[in-house]
């Protein structure tokens, strides 16, 4: 028997973020204006969570449409010929549907029908996960050019009345394209997830797991029941332990992996969740009083999946950081789940988020 020879393909090893970009909703939300319908104050949340505004959804904007306006900013901002996009990532947690997954409805509206586009759910680590999922797809030679993009609308699967999470989240997406580069841009991923704690940030409302309790469903009107409102439950102690005793050792290993001294990292990007673990984070790692620390969180929420890209996004827009300066990523949440990186920043957006803010 002859075995036949397979083809494998063969990619580049250095890849990059080549451009950013984003969308944030246009309607913004003061701690006052959470608090109307929240047992809470604008300084208690504040000093608990850095935050003082969010973005949510307002109109005809939603994730979808975030998602098309995020990616296409991006592809504008590469200077990529978009018709070299070999595949789009979808990191998502709050997309309206399972079935059908949103990545296939992105790459239609953005003029890329017939590519492979996918979602990945790994809950606020979820960029991180399809960064690096999209780094190796390069590398392998699967696709030339891959866009990743983290979109959320956390607004509508929250409860406004719970104090775990109707002030935290809020709405926006942030997309990358990745490719070939003549340096090295994006590091080796560090992953991992802790499914023993799964249940510290959950949802109220399952997919029936067994048949008796589908049964019993499909006598409810999901517009009229309150079973049929997916939101999110959260933990937040819980988690926040979780984050204080999980990422210090997660932070130290992407610099190892990554072959960096922390002094070489010029910019940390974690995934913003709370202003107070941001902090944390960069004093146990012995990051540089100095160095810019992204902090879209305070006017913008936490947007899950899409906190990252938001957040190197406003850094980048602001002059806050640099394309080509060296940044530490650091994405965590439901699942639980982490990924870290360290990358180089991609180059300073021409189309902003800003632009159509005023
Ligand atoms: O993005 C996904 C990953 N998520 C995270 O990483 C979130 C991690 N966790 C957190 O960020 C924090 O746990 C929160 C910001 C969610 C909450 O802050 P906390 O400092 O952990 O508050 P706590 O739940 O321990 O509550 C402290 C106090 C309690 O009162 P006593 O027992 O000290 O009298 C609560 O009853 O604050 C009270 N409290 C509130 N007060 C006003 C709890 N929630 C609220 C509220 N407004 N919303």
């Amino acid at each position: 028997m002859t075995v036949a020879k397979i083809a494998a393909n063969t990619g580049h090893q250095n890849v990059a973020m080549l451009g950013i970009g984003a969308c944030r909703p246009s309607r913004l939300v003061s701690n006052h204006e959470v608090c109307k319908v929240l047992d809470s104050t604008d300084e208690w949340i504040f000093e608990r969570s850095g935050i003082r505004n969010r973005r949510w959804i307002s109109g005809d904007e939603s994730a979808r449409s975030m998602a098309a306006t995020a990616a296409e900013r991006a592809i504008a901002n590469s200077g990529i010929d978009k018709e070299k996009i070999g595949a789009l990532i979808l990191a998502t947690n709050s997309w309206k549907t399972k079935i059908p997954h949103g990545g296939p409805i992105i790459a239609y509206d953005i003029g890329l029908n017939g590519i492979p586009a996918y979602d990945v759910a790994a809950g606020c680590g979820g960029f991180g996960y399809g960064l690096g999922i999209a780094a190796d797809t390069v590398r392998a030679g699967s696709a030339q050019y891959v866009l990743v993009v983290g979109v959320e609308t956390m607004s509508v699967v929250m409860e406004p009345t719970d104090r775990n999470t109707a002030f935290i989240f809020g709405d926006g997406a942030g997309a990358v394209v990745v490719g070939p580069s003549e340096e090295n841009g994006i590091s080796p991923t560090v992953w991992g997830s802790d499914g023993e704690n799964a249940e510290a940030i959950g949802q109220n409302y399952d997919i029936p797991e067994y048949m008796d309790r589908a049964q019993e469903y499909q006598h409810k009107d999901p517009a009229t029941d309150p079973v049929g409102r997916m939101v999110v439950t959260m933990q937040g102690p819980r988690v926040f332990r979780w984050a204080a005793i999980t990422l210090p050792k997660a932070l130290s290993s992407v610099l190892d992996t990554a072959g960096v001294a922390v002094n070489d990292i010029e910019v940390f990007v974690p995934h913003q969740a709370n202003a107070r673990i941001n902090e944390l984070m960069k004093q146990n790692l012995g990051l540089a009083d100095d160095i810019p620390m992204a902090n879209d969180i305070e006017n913008t929420g936490n947007t899950s999946a899409a906190s990252i890209p938001l957040a190197m996004e406003e850094m980048l827009a602001t002059g806050k950081a640099k394309g080509g300066q060296t940044a530490l990523l650091l994405g965590f949440g439901a699942g639980l789940s982490y990924a870290g990186a360290v990358v180089t920043l991609p180059p300073a957006p021409e189309v902003t988020s800003f632009d159509d803010l005023g």
